[in-house]
């Protein structure tokens, strides 16, 4: 009896902890971890995206950039951490998708992480450093051609958005040019800029300020639609190689078993962030898409997450991409 008594004391105890625990939190700074270098498209997006939500949760939120293996390092790093809700994991297509067809990873991609919410998607931009002698796609992939072997292309790394969209970009004009990996395309787009590297199959968000400045050149955009913020790009379909269509779509995850509470009030934190006027005028300026309202909830990228691994881990497997490259 007297056990019991004890046992049922505890469990309110432990209830009682619990709810206040799910009541304040966040008490304390919150972490998300970008798995690619300070600069780049996915660190610039959940800047801004982390920034806001700050306001929401009244607390620090802070990026951290952990970098390597084409995104792998920081995405581990995530789903080990503790599932308190006070670590996040930022990544996109080629992280929380692509790579679970290319890394013996230590954990399941598509289980280990609970999903907060899909943020947005932008196309990439096929843009090469100023000196390449190439007035449109079409003088690119004859120049690509003619210089193959000395052709470089810049990347994050192996299995990075701009690494799996160098690969299909090759595989549909026939090279095989190198690659040269960056711990994100921040530090490769400076290369690009410098002309130390040729090429970039690049996150328009990422690119578009030097196209626009005149640093590097842009020949098309992966997308049926031309990008408001550059009309004068031309899609790929009317420069000349149709159908290469790459949307990155860039997404929240908290580590598995983040208590429900938490997750509902970052998911909302997001939601208020995809939902403000400042955020909305950033994405646009960058070329990036917020993700509609009905896609926002965490079962909707969970959803999302699964039907892409279905469509690209057989053709990544097929194509037997290796983390060596
Ligand atoms: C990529 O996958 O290419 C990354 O988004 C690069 C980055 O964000 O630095």
């Amino acid at each position: 009896m007297r056990k019991s008594l004890i046992a049922v004391a505890l469990a309110a105890v432990c209830v009682i902890a619990t709810d206040a625990a799910a009541q304040t939190y966040p008490s304390r700074p919150i972490t998300i971890i970008v798995p690619f270098a300070a600069g780049g498209p996915s660190d610039v997006l959940a800047r801004v995206v982390g920034e806001r939500m700050r306001a929401t949760l009244n607390q620090t939120v802070i990026v951290e950039n952990v970098t390597g293996a084409g995104g792998t390092i920081g995405v581990t790093r995530a789903a080990r951490a503790p599932a308190d809700g006070y670590t996040l994991s930022f990544g996109h297509l080629g992280t929380h998708v692509v790579n679970g067809a290319i890394y013996p990873l230590t954990f399941d991609l598509l289980n280990d992480l609970d999903p907060v919410g899909l943020i947005g998607a932008n196309p990439m931009l096929i843009v090469s450093k100023s000196a390449v002698p190439a007035k449109d796609l079409k003088e690119l992939i004859a120049w690509v051609k003619a210089n193959e072997a000395n052709v470089t292309f810049g990347t994050a790394g192996v299995g990075s958005g701009a690494h799996f969209s160098g690969v299909y970009f090759q595989s549909l004009i026939g090279t095989r040019s190198r690659y040269v990996p960056y711990r994100g395309t921040g530090p490769a787009l400076q290369d690009l800029v410098g002309g130390q590297i040729d090429i970039i199959v690049d996150q328009a968000s990422n690119s578009m300020p030097q196209v626009q400045a005149g640093k590097i050149k842009a020949y098309a955009v992966t997308d049926k639609k031309r990008l408001a913020v550059a009309p004068n790009i031309p899609t790929v379909d009317e420069a000349g190689l149709p159908g290469f269509h790459v949307l990155l779509w860039s997404g929240l995850w908290a580590p598995k078993g983040t208590p429900k509470e938490a997750v509902a009030k970052l998911n909302a934190a997001m939601r208020e962030a995809l939902a403000d006027a400042d955020v909305l005028k950033r994405f646009g300026d960058l070329g990036l898409e917020a993700a509609a309202a009905n896609q926002q909830t965490p079962e909707a990228l969970r959803a999302h997450q699964k039907a892409e691994a279905d469509k690209w881990w057989p053709v990544i497997k097929k194509a037997g991409v290796k983390p060596e490259g």
